[in-house]
């Protein structure tokens, strides 16, 4: 059996590596049935801190194809990667694609394979913000419509591929346990399955070596919980000049008197350099941060302020309060939980829970994953 990962900007780099090392067990394990991956970079992100650096800090192998596509517009971007993608697939003919997230190189990558008739499975299926105007949003919509394994991260994200009319939900949202799966004839074409998030797992692998492998809180000095921290590239933010300004202000003002650290998205570079809108002097502008420092920033920091999606939920999972700058977010149960407030609806406070509970699973989503892949090629072929 052969799969082809298309992978191409940073939380891709971060989620395949769990799905990487879960094939990599899956083949080591007596009597499995080999699974061949062969992995695909668009280069939607090229800089070294946006890119090779997870590879060299997660140990990602490189990657079969580097398609070298760049930046450009939404339709430049995403047709040069499908232009690019389509070529490899045609050459490789892999039994399915896998793509993850909501980015361009998402997209490109399950529209190309689709019209191949080659099946596609996304990791982080079923997320909705509802809000059309983020580019986020069309693609994974559109990715979820032509997918074939649709892993979910959590109950919420099943409900959402329901209400849209995509419906084997083999498990009513419910984790899949490998008693699910063997129970399971072979899966459908269409198939929902709550997984829990593959970055989750990636968290439980680092968690235990970030300390060693982190040394950016004495370079800059920083003290534990004395500091905030802020990321920001989200075009909705940066390239709505009214909006940048009500953030820079927001920032400014929740954090007057704190030292901020802030690692700057090259997006969000350009569009600053350019604006007559200024932090205040205690905000520390340095470049992207690999994978190791910012678990390791976010740990230490008194609160993140951030429109990633990601760091939402690590600063859910690390117990560290949030402020969300959008107006919405697709990860709702870190607003539930009180550790996630939107900036729109911040009072100056968090209301925590105490515990943090198993919605986002138990970190062994890419394990469900490449178990379930296994099983829908097997019986495809079979
Ligand atoms: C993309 C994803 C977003 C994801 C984010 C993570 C889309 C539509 N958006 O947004 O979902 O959360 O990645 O970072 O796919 N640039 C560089 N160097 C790089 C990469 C980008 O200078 O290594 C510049 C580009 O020239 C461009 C800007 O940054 O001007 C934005 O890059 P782009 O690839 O469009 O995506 P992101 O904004 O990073």
């Amino acid at each position: 059996m052969k799969i082809a990962n298309i992978i191409g900007a940073r939380p891709q780099f971060v989620k395949y590596f769990p799905v990487a090392k879960a094939v990599e067990l899956h083949n080591t394990s007596s009597g499995a049935r080999r699974i061949t991956d062969v992995l695909i970079h668009t280069g939607q992100h090229y800089d070294y801190e946006m890119s090779k650096v997870f590879f060299d800090e997660l140990g990602i192998r490189t990657p079969n194809y580097h398609l070298e596509v760049g930046s450009g517009t939404h339709g430049e971007q995403t047709g040069e990667a499908m232009k690019r993608v389509e070529k490899v697939l045609l050459d490789e003919a892999p039994d399915l694609v896998v793509v993850y997230g909501d980015t361009n190189s998402t997209l490109a990558g399950a529209l190309a394979a689709v019209k191949l008739h080659i099946p596609v499975a996304h990791i982080e299926a079923g997320l909705r913000s509802f809000n059309r105007k983020m580019p986020e949003e069309i693609n994974r919509v559109l990715t979820d419509h032509v997918s074939s394994l649709l892993f979910c991260p959590n109950p919420r994200a099943t409900e959402n591929l329901r209400m849209e009319g995509i419906c084997a939900d083999l498990n009513n949202g419910i984790l899949m346990n490998s008693e699910t799966l063997q129970n399971l004839d072979f899966l459908p074409e269409r198939s929902v399955l709550n997984v829990g998030d593959v970055m989750y797992d990636v968290l439980l692998l680092a968690a235990e070596v970030t300390e060693d492998k982190s040394a950016v809180a004495n370079r800059l000095e920083l003290s534990h919980k004395d500091y905030l921290l802020l990321t920001l590239h989200r075009a909705e933010n940066t390239d709505d000049p009214t909006r940048f300004s009500e953030i820079v202000r927001f920032v400014n003002d929740i954090s007057s008197g704190k030292t901020v650290v802030f690692p700057m998205h090259p997006r969000t570079r350009k569009v600053y350099a350019a604006s007559s809108d200024k932090f205040h002097s205690a905000v520390q502008i340095i470049s992207p941060v690999g994978y190791f420092d910012s678990l390791a920033l976010m740990k230490h920091s008194g609160l993140v302020m951030t429109d990633s999606g990601g760091m939402q939920k690590e600063a859910f999972w690390l117990k560290v309060p949030c402020i969300t700058l959008r107006n919405e977010t697709e990860w709702v149960e870190t607003v539930e939980s009180g550790w996630n407030v939107l900036y729109s609806e911040y009072k100056g406070r968090h209301s925590p829970t105490d515990s943090i509970n198993t919605v986002y699973g138990d970190g062994l989503a890419a394990q469900r994953i490449v178990g379930a892949i296994e099983r829908y090629l097997w019986g495809k072929t079979s």
